[in-house]
C-alpha cells in the first residue's frame, strides 16, 4: 500500500516511521527542500496547491491524507478530480479551519466552550463585550496556531486596539475561561467507525506553544475522564472523521470545557510512540487505510517533553534513564519545535526524577 501525505514536517515524519513496518510506502509534498519526512519518504517538493505536485504525491497512493488543517480547498478538489481518495474528508478541514465552525459544531453536540462572538469590523465590538464580557482572547478565525493570531484582552476598552492589530475582519472573540489545566483527548476512527480512544493527557503550555504532556493526565476523575473521551468521540463522529483528530480542553471546577479540535496526529499524542499499544501515527495510518485499529491504552504512565527553540546536548538527554529522543532534522529558530523527549514509567512517582531532568535540560535550551 502507498499513503500521500500533504506537508512533509515531523508530524509527517512520525507518520512515515509507523507506516515503514507496516509495509506502507510514503511520498510527501512539502515545499521545504529539507524538510522532516523528506529524510525517509519520497518527497515531492511544490506548493500544496501545485497541479503537478499533487498529481505527483498521489501517483500510486491508495490514500492521500494531510499532517496540517490549512491545506488548500484547491489541493483537495485537484486529488478528488483524479479519483484518489482524501482522508479524512473535506468536511473535517473547512470546520476546522475555521474556529468559528468549530465553536458552533461543538455547542451543537452539546460540549461546553467559551462564550463566543463573531467580530467583521470594529462595529461589533459593543455587541460582543454585551455577550461575552471582558477578559477575553481575540483570535483571528483561521490560521492561527501556537497561540499566533491571537490578542489577550484584559478590559473592555482594549477590544479596538485588538480588534485593529488582527486586521479587523474574521475574528472570534472569546471568554477566558478560567482552568486549572488543559487537557487533550486524541481519538482514531476508522473507515468503518470503529474508535480507538487514548487516555486524556494534560498539556502546559508555554509562549503558546505545548511544552510537555503527561499521559494520561493525572489524578483526573473517571467521569471527567470519560466526559472527555466522550467529546473527541462525539466530534469525531459527527465530523464522520476518518484517522487521528484531537480536541484540546480546558479542566475547570466546572468541568470540561472544549477549547478547539486539530483534524489530524497532535503533538500531545507524540507520547504514544513509547507510551501508548499502538501510537497515534500508526492509528492514523491503520485509519486511512481502512485497516483494524490499535489499542491506544497507555503502558504505564509516560511523559513528552518538547525542545523547542534550540537542541539540548543529545548525550546529556540520552543520560536520563528512559529517555527516547526524537529529533525532527531542523535547523534552530525561536519558538520552533525541534524534537520532543519521552519517558516512561511505572508510576508517577518513578517519572519524577528523569522527568525533572528532561524539563532541566529542555526548559534551559529554549530559553537560549
Ligand atoms: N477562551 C480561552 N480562555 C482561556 N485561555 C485560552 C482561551 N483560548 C485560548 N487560550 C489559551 O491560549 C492557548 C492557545 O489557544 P488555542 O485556541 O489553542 O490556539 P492555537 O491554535 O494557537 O493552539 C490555549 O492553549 C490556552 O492556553
Ligand atoms: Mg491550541
Amino acid at each position: 500500500m502507498r499513503l500521500g501525505i500533504l506537508g512533509g514536517g515531523q508530524l509527517a515524519w512520525m507518520l512515515a516511521q509507523a507506516a515503514e513496518p507496516l509495509g506502507v510506502s510514503v511520498a510527501v509534498l512539502d515545499p521545504s527542500p529539507d524538510c522532516a519526512a523528506g529524510r525517509i519518504a519520497d518527497h515531492v517538493v511544490a506548493a500544496y496547491d501545485d497541479p503537478a505536485g499533487l498529481d505527483e504525491v498521489s501517483k500510486g497512493a491508495d490514500v492521500v491524507t494531510y499532517e496540517f488543517e490549512n491545506v488548500p480547498a484547491a489541493a483537495v478538489t485537484r486529488l478528488a478530480e483524479h479519483g484518489v481518495p482524501v482522508l479524512p474528508f473535506p468536511a473535517s478541514l473547512t470546520i476546522t479551519q475555521d474556529r468559528a465552525r468549530e465553536k458552533e459544531l461543538m455547542a451543537g453536540l452539546g460540549i461546553k466552550v467559551a462564550p463566543y462572538a463573531l467580530i467583521d469590523s470594529a462595529d461589533d465590538a459593543a455587541a460582543a463585550l454585551d455577550k461575552v464580557g471582558a477578559p477575553g482572547i481575540l483570535k483571528t478565525r483561521r490560521l492561527g496556531y501556537d497561540g499566533k493570531g491571537q490578542v489577550r484582552v484584559k478590559t473592555a476598552d482594549d477590544l479596538p486596539a485588538a480588534i485593529a492589530e488582527l486586521g479587523g475582519t474574521d475574528l472570534i472573540y472569546e471568554g477566558l475561561i478560567t482552568f486549572t489545566r488543559e487537557l487533550s483527548v486524541v481519538v482514531a476512527r476508522g473507515t468503518d467507525g470503529s474508535l480507538a480512544v487514548y487516555p486524556p493527557v494534560e498539556n502546559e503550555h508555554r509562549d503558546g506553544i505545548l511544552a510537555c504532556t503527561l499521559a494520561p493526565a493525572p489524578e483526573l476523575a473517571p467521569d471527567q475522564a470519560e466526559l472527555a473521551q466522550a467529546v473527541g468521540v462525539s466530534v469525531a463522529e459527527a465530523l464522520d472523521h476518518i484517522g487521528v483528530l484531537c480536541v484540546e480542553l480546558f479542566d475547570t471546577p466546572d468541568g470540561i470545557v472544549a477549547n478547539e479540535i486539530a483534524p489530524r496526529v497532535h503533538n500531545s499524542g507524540h507520547w504514544s510512540i513509547e507510551g501508548a499499544v499502538t501510537s497515534q501515527f500508526e492509528n492514523h495510518v491503520r485509519g486511512v487505510l481502512g485497516l483494524p485499529l490499535g489499542d491506544p491504552s497507555a503502558r504505564g504512565v509516560a511523559a513528552m517533553v518538547n525542545i523547542v527553540g534550540t537542541e539540548p546536548e543529545l548525550a546529556a538527554l540520552l543520560a536520563i534513564p528512559g529517555a527516547s529522543v526524537h529529533t525532527y532534522g531542523k535547523s534552530p529558530r525561536t519558538g520552533r519545535k525541534l524534537a520532543h523527549v519521552t519517558l516512561v514509567a511505572d508510576s508517577v512517582d518513578a517519572l519524577a526524577v528523569p522527568l525533572a531532568r528532561a524539563r532541566v535540560l529542555c526548559d534551559a535550551a529554549w530559553d537560549a
